[in-house]
């Protein structure tokens, strides 16, 4: 994990099988540490800036968390309203100017390929956290760690990805990663929202077993772990449409009972209906926990970026 040292992270793709177990092992240590102090002194001195052109709640505060707990500064911007975007500055020059500023850019923008563009431009490493419907590299990472801790293992899962499979960069990038675990993937979805065929392609090229369905009973009955995802309003450009898929997908108590087995569940979050409340107080419901991997795992990122671990 050393070679991502002043690395860009802008795709699933990048890493290799050993990149990931060497980065939960470094995420694991992480989370061990911080049992025993509040924070460390890792990157003392060194500056995250955050540019965030979408909402976000988890993955700006988690790495902003993560880049504190290592004793490091950060610079944010929370919005492209309140930044020199609104006067219609391109991400590539705001990517160099902050590179002036920090040691390391995380961005999220509406626009796919936007991280690459920033990444382009910027003199210190880009870390891509969302591109539009395009990649998110490390709510994939951060999934990985999650089903290791929660299952014990990552080779050979049986998984279902359930929703928005077309418009969800979480999804995009965390196929990437179970395919190096040799995952057999279920992908259920309604018909106008099934994974992008590129995605489908690539992985049956790399001996990927998948199947995709439109019955989740039958893939989460023969899964381990479902990932939900939340069908993406803002991705539509018809709302009409929108409204006619959304909810086609609902986690509920009774649907678990119907399961008649123990299943983790995973969600990268936001929700909004596709995991009942009554839900939340399943053993299998890992998606708070899931939210509190995240800083372990960021908090590896940033160390490996920067050459500290
Ligand atoms: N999972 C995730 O990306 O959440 P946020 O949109 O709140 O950052």
């Amino acid at each position: 994990m050393a070679g991502l040292k002043g690395k860009d992270i802008l795709h699933g793709n990048q890493f290799s099988r050993k990149d990931i177990d060497g980065m939960i092992q470094i995420a694991s240590d992480m989370e061990k540490e911080l049992k025993k102090k509040d924070s460390l002194t890792l990157l003392k001195g060194k500056i995250l800036a955050t540019l965030f052109f979408e909402p976000s709640t988890r993955t700006r505060l988690s790495f902003e968390t993560a880049m504190q707990r290592l004793g490091g500064g950060v610079i944010s911007m929370a919005s492209a309203e309140g930044s020199s975007a609104a006067k219609g500055e391109t991400v590539g020059d705001t990517a160099k100017t902050v590179s002036q500023y920090a040691d390391v850019i995380v961005i999220r923008h509406p626009r796919i390929g936007s991280a690459k563009e920033a990444a382009d431009a910027a003199s210190v490493p880009v870390i891509n956290a969302g591109d539009g419907a395009g990649q998110h590299p490390t709510q994939a990472l951060l999934d990985t760690y999650t089903i290791r801790k929660e299952l014990g293992s990552l080779k050979n899962l049986t998984v279902s990805m359930v929703g928005d499979l077309k418009n969800g960069r979480t999804v995009h990038a965390f196929v990437e990663l179970l395919s190096l675990y040799q995952a057999r993937l279920y992908f259920v979805s309604p018909g106008n929202l099934r994974m992008p065929e590129e995605i489908t392609s690539n992985l049956k090229q790399k001996g990927i077993w998948i199947e995709e369905t439109e019955d989740l009973e039958k893939a989460a009955s023969e899964s381990a772990l479902i990932y939900v995802t939340r069908i993406q309003k803002e991705r539509f450009a018809d709302l009409t449409e929108y409204e006619r898929v959304k909810g086609s997908y609902v986690i509920d108590s009774k649907f678990l009972q119907r399961l008649k087995k123990k299943i983790t569940i995973l969600h990268p979050l936001p929700r909004v209906d596709e995991i009942s409340l009554d839900v939340d107080s399943y053993p299998g419901a890992a998606y708070f926990r899931q939210v509190r991997n995240g800083v372990f795992v960021r908090m590896a990122l940033l160390a490996m970026v920067m050459g500290r671990r």
